[in-house]
């Protein structure tokens, strides 16, 4: 896709997939998915029509953390499958046209990864300053106030060797020391290892922790904290994340992968809009998609997202490229946290904003929330700090595939419960259904891919009132415009300054597309509509 003297790529036109693999198809009947079972599904993802899919980690782990604790950075861990396995994978995606992304956890290991066995059985092992290790205060305490994101202290105390070791996560998850040289050296040709075979880029699993602050000073409180919350929010990270020299780090990272052709680094980054864009370095030399989770969480509120999207766009960097997310793995679905018809609104929304848009597997068929009952929960977020409601099972239930048992998911018992809801809401059964969930989500992925306008287009905002929200996306001849009415009143629509003459080319309940459009446009309660204007 040429534009002027400008190159689109893949990861900048496209739509990318989040598969979180225990939950989307188990093939061999051990109740997790597996890579064979991605494969099974493959079929789907292309009917549907994303461009990437990111796979959640794969490696092998003890699963303190469902993989995100590795014990071995370039291995497939025996529930998911072999290597055979993935080579086969790798190749069948890009057989369909497909790209893959792999999750990369540079900033912790597992504490059973050679490396930190290694690094804990002595003072003077070789690898003892490949981990953070520091002596006790002088009244045995810990070396600072820091806490883990999973409750408790960051420090852990090493009986054997009498020194603490730091983890931002759980004692399981030992943060590396990735000033030591090393490690960063360790941790390329891990990332070679993947590119060598073809992978098509990594999601960086918290890239703004991976560096800290080289005196390891104290976090200050933080004065917004109420006991509702988790205990890490007691502090502001502000010498735990988002040091100076992470940017270093991410450029090393990027050079890495520009020795390849069109791979991507993704960065999973939690900060605000004006911290966020430094991870795209100076001229454009650091993460090529800092992960944009602004309406993972804003209120569903028309006002303040556009003045958001206005604030990103705004503060994006010259050649920096806008990229939305609206769920993951740690968040609650977005069909809970709105509502199930807001939630098609949302569709609409991710999917007509300039920038890369990530998906999360189940959201197109309108998966929501499960409850797991508490002798069930699996995460240890909600194992650690109970009655905080922090589990994050709920977001992480089985793919709901048909009206079969355990909706397609498995011939087994599944490891987190599928929800009841699954006999309605399949892929199957909406596949049938004109006016389902994933029947919009393949109207909006469409259309996406054959209007340059949403794909690659201009964003201009459209002033608004209340709970409507609108823009426009141009492109050499299309105008289209995109109306969302995020509350629950039907609401006309009138533009201020232009004259609005058009056709309804798409709207979230599949019920409008041709519809002429003149000069008004009502907009029904939680009802998003995609106008062709004309002229
Ligand atoms: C972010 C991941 O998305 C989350 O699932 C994980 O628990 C933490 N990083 C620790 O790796
Ligand atoms: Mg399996």
């Amino acid at each position: 896709m040429a534009v002027g003297n400008e190159q689109y790529l893949w990861w900048q036109s496209g739509i990318i997939y989040q598969v979180y693999p225990r939950s989307f198809q188990d093939s061999d009947g051990d109740g997790i998915g597996d890579l064979n079972g991605i494969k099974q599904r493959l079929e789907y993802l292309q009917w549907l029509g994303v461009d990437a899919i990111w796979i959640s980690p794969i490696y092998p782990s003890p699963m303190a953390d469902f993989g995100y604790d590795i014990s071995d950075y370039t291995g497939i861990h025996e529930l998911f499958g072999t290597m055979a396995d993935f080579d086969d994978l790798l190749q069948e995606v890009h057989a369909r046209g497909m790209k893959m992304i792999l999750d990369l956890v540079p900033n912790h290991t597992s504490n059973k990864h050679p490396w930190f066995l290694e690094s804990r059985s002595s003072k003077d092992n070789p690898k003892r300053d490949w981990y953070i290790w520091e002596d006790a205060k002088p009244d045995g305490s810990e070396p600072n106030n820091w806490l883990a994101m999973f409750g408790g202290s960051g420090w852990e105390w090493d009986e054997k060797t009498e020194q603490y070791y730091y983890h931002a996560f759980l004692k399981e998850q030992p943060d590396l020391n990735w000033r030591n040289p090393d490690v960063q050296k360790a941790m390329f040709d891990v990332m070679r290892f993947w590119l060598d075979k073809g992978v098509d880029g990594f999601r960086v699993d918290v890239m703004w922790h991976m560096i800290k602050d080289e005196k390891l000073r104290d976090n200050p409180p933080n004065p917004d904290y109420k006991p509702e919350m988790a205990t890490y929010e007691k502090l502001i990270p502000a010498y735990s994340t988002d040091q100076p020299e992470i940017h270093h780090i991410v450029q090393e990272m990027r050079k890495v992968v520009d020795a390849y052709k069109e791979r991507v680094i993704i960065g999973e980054i939690y900060l605000p809009i004006h911290k966020l864009v430094t991870y795209y370095g100076k001229n454009g030399n650091g993460a090529h998609l800092p992960f944009n989770f602004m309406l993972l969480n804003l209120p569903w509120n028309a006002q303040k997202i556009g003045a958001h999207i206005n604030e990103y766009e705004g503060a994006l960097p010259e050649g920096g490229w806008p990229n939305w997310v609206l769920g993951n793995h740690d968040k609650s679905r977005i069909g809970t946290r709105i509502g199930i018809e807001e939630a098609r609104v949302a569709a609409m929304l991710l999917l007509t904003l300039r920038g890369t848009p990530t998906m999360y597997y189940g959201d197109e068929i309108g998966m929501t929330d499960v409850t797991i009952p508490e002798d069930e929960i699996q995460d240890p977020q909600g194992l650690n700090m109970p009655g905080l409601n922090l589990s994050r099972d709920p977001a992480r239930t089985p793919m709901q595939w048909n009206t079969s048992n355990n909706a397609g998911f498995t011939n087994g018992t599944p490891w987190l419960r599928v929800a009841d809801n699954y006999t309605n809401l399949n892929v199957e059964t909406e596949q049938q259904d004109k006016e389902s969930a994933l029947e919009l989500y393949k109207q909006l992925i469409q259309l996406r891919k054959a209007e340059q306008a949403l794909s690659i287009g201009e964003y201009i905002p459209v002033q608004t009132e209340g709970d409507l929200l609108a823009y426009r996306r141009e492109h050499e001849n299309t105008n289209l415009l995109i109306v969302l009415n995020l509350g629950d009143k039907d609401t006309m629509f009138t533009p201020e300054h232009a004259t609005l003459k058009g056709q309804i080319i798409l709207d979230t309940n599949l019920k409008r597309r041709t519809e002429q459009v003149n000069d008004k446009l009502e907009v029904r309660a939680n009802e998003g509509v995609i106008v062709r204007l004309k002229g």
